[in-house]
């Protein structure tokens, strides 16, 4: 989380371009963290600063009010890791005499131990971050040279990072380093401005040519120039990409919400996902060329897939789906807890990593974990570019598009779909029937058509929302694929309203969690598993002999199910258990999205969260 940002610019701009090109870099960054923001920059040989708690839109007020001009600067959206949200804790931090300042994403782990040896050398420290302990120190051991105090500074600093600094002394230098955090550069091959970032988004509607500052190098960024340097500090060779980036993809195209905007895309993120991507004539999938070459799906004897948040409940249903179709042993692992499981990875283990954002540093640690002891690690991602594309021996992109909104909806349903096709590509290399693949091809080929089907009762589903909003408690119960579908829906649900809302197997409510249903208890029942329908019915009866409301998603026609509950929306009926995930799926995304509405909530940038989740 925290985005950071820097320019330089080039010729043909002024002092107050410098500024307004960091704000608008900062709010394409806003989704990595809204708790404050900053900006320091030299202006005419004198260090100069603003700080704001909020927004990026309050920063952009008080450089506004200030009239800030800077020849050059760094700048930062922050999302709190150590101290709570106070100008003193915004970003860019100080050295004591205010001539350097730093801006960092990551978090410096031993920043406790080395603020502990800075104080007892007299030095003050204003704010409560890890960061701060990052600008004394380089101040420490600047001695006219930024580059050499940083070079030195990263040898004492345990932890991750992505930095950038100035010094006033150096009034025409920027310097960027990372280790464990994403770090680009961007140059205008006319201007020959240079940007700086945590990713490519603030570079939107730029046509810049980049590159990625990879673990532990070091770039000295000055007027027109790049150098870039090594851990060892040696000079080295890169090169620069031309990036491409569909700009209209970050409007919210009428929309009220990116959110609502992106639970529209659906049907069409969906095709682009399956697009090119299957032969019905074969009754596969091609996933194109992948790097991993084609014995290590055929001989795995285990998948274990790795993932955080919505990208872990992805997995939970292809982990069923895997299993059940291409008959694979598979887990699917919340990365942050399975590093720390001492975890038996095979050679004959096949990793799959999910992040929509590809910077999930939690994911990334278990990756590299996993690589460590020899695995192969395919990548699910949404973000070209991304860390995990990159560090992944192969990597299949979603297409989905940009996702802005923080609440994951069009990833989601895409990775699914993906995570579907490399289920029919697994199991047609094995023993599938060529007739049974074709089949699931023509589910999956209808999906996108199921999913307007749903969006087209996007007022009735407002109306219920508006009905179950008064709720404080809901219980999201699946039974099967719905299980983790319900988690997340339940996951939508408390990100965006802030209500407590649990995803629960539908058949262990009766082990516990059953003593919670009262008629304060909103219970929402997904239905959507043809196998399972009739224990599913059971357990909704068992809810409603305790009182608890229910409103059911529920197959077209169920009329025992309308029975039962109090309210039901209706959903496609001629789709397979392995794929009906989706499009009930798309009915809780709305659901949750209006409730939200209802009770005024942010729904973008809700509170304490970020897009991207850099630190473990
Ligand atoms: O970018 P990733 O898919 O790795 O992100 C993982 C989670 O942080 C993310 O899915 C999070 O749970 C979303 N806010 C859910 O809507």
């Amino acid at each position: 989380m925290c985005g950071i940002f820097g320019f330089i610019p080039g010729s043909n701009e002024t002092a107050s371009d410098v500024v307004d090109t960091c704000i608008k870099g900062l709010k394409q960054l806003e989704y990595r963290g809204y708790d404050s923001a900053g900006i320091a920059g030299i202006y005419k040989n004198e260090m100069q600063s603003c700080k704001s708690v909020g927004k990026i839109k309050s920063l952009q007020s008080a450089v506004e009010f200030e009239k800030l001009n800077l020849d050059m600067a760094i700048a930062h959206t922050r999302w709190a890791t150590h101290g709570g949200l106070t100008n003193e804790n915004a970003h860019p931090h100080f050295d004591e005499k205010t001539k350097l300042a730093v801006v960092h994403n990551g978090i410096i782990e031993n920043h406790f131990e080395l603020r502990k040896k800075l104080a007892a050398q007299d030095i003050k420290f204003y704010s409560e971050t890890d960061t701060e302990v990052v600008a004394k120190l380089v101040s420490l051991y600047y001695d006219g040279d930024l580059k050499a105090a940083v070079q030195r500074a990263a040898k004492d600093i345990k932890g991750s990072y992505a930095l950038a600094l100035i010094h006033q002394d150096q009034p025409n230098l920027i310097v960027a380093t990372a280790r464990d955090c994403p770090l680009v550069l961007g140059l205008d091959p006319q201007t020959k401005s240079i940007f700086i970032s945590s990713d490519t988004n603030a570079f939107l509607g730029r046509s810049l040519d980049v590159m990625f500052v990879k673990n532990e190098q070091l770039a000295c960024i000055t007027k027109h120039s790049i150098i870039l340097y090594d851990a060892q500090g040696n000079m080295m060779d890169y090169k620069l990409e031309a990036l491409g980036i569909d700009l209209h993809a970050i409007t919210k195209n009428g929309f009220e919400h990116f959110m609502l905007k992106e639970i529209f895309e659906q049907p069409m993120t969906i095709n682009r996902t399956i697009e090119g991507r299957f032969s019905e004539e074969f009754g596969t999938a091609q996933l194109g060329n992948l790097a991993i070459p084609t014995h290590v799906f055929q001989s795995a004897h285990h998948i274990l897939i790795l993932g955080c948040g919505t990208s872990w409940h992805a997995g939970h249903i292809a982990a069923s789906m895997l299993e059940s179709l291409a008959r694979i042993p598979t887990q699917a692992e919340i990365a942050s807890e399975f590093r720390y499981t001492n975890p038996i990875v095979s050679e004959n283990t096949l990793v799959i990593a999910i992040s929509q954002s590809g910077e999930t540093a939690d994911t990334l640690a278990a990756v590299r974990e996993v690589q460590a002891k020899g695995a192969k690690v395919l990548g699910i991602c949404n973000v070209k570019h991304s860390t995990l594309s990159r560090e992944s021996d192969s990597c299949i992109y979603l297409k989905a598009g940009p996702e802005i909104s923080v609440c994951s909806t069009k990833a989601f349903t895409s990775q699914l779909a993906l995570l579907s096709l490399l289920t029919l590509h697994l199991a047609r290399i094995r023993h599938m029937e060529k007739a049974q693949g074709q089949e699931f091809i023509r589910y999956l080929k209808k999906v996108p058509q199921l999913i307007e089907e749903v969006l087209n009762q996007a007022p009735k589903i407002e109306k219920l929302a508006k009905k179950y909003a008064k709720f404080e408690h809901f219980f999201f119960l699946g039974r099967q694929y719905m299980f983790p579908a319900s988690l997340e829906a339940a996951l939508k649900l408390k990100e965006i309203s802030y209500l407590n809302a649990t995803g629960y197997p539908a058949g262990e409510m009766k082990h516990g969690p059953i003593a919670l249903i009262s008629p304060d208890v909103a219970v929402i029942a997904m239905c959507g598993n043809k196998k399972t329908q009739d224990k599913m019915i059971s357990n909704m009866m068992e809810v409603k002999s305790r009182g608890g409301p229910i409103m059911a998603l529920a197959p077209e026609g169920n009329e025992e199910i309308a029975t039962i509950t109090e309210d039901v929306i209706w959903m496609p009926e001629d789709i397979c258990d392995e794929l009906a995930c989706i499009p009930y799926s798309v009915a809780a995304q709305l659901f949750s999205y209006y409730i939200a509405k209802e009770r005024n909530c942010e729904i973008d940038q809700p509170r304490n969260l970020a897009k991207s989740v850099t630190v473990e």
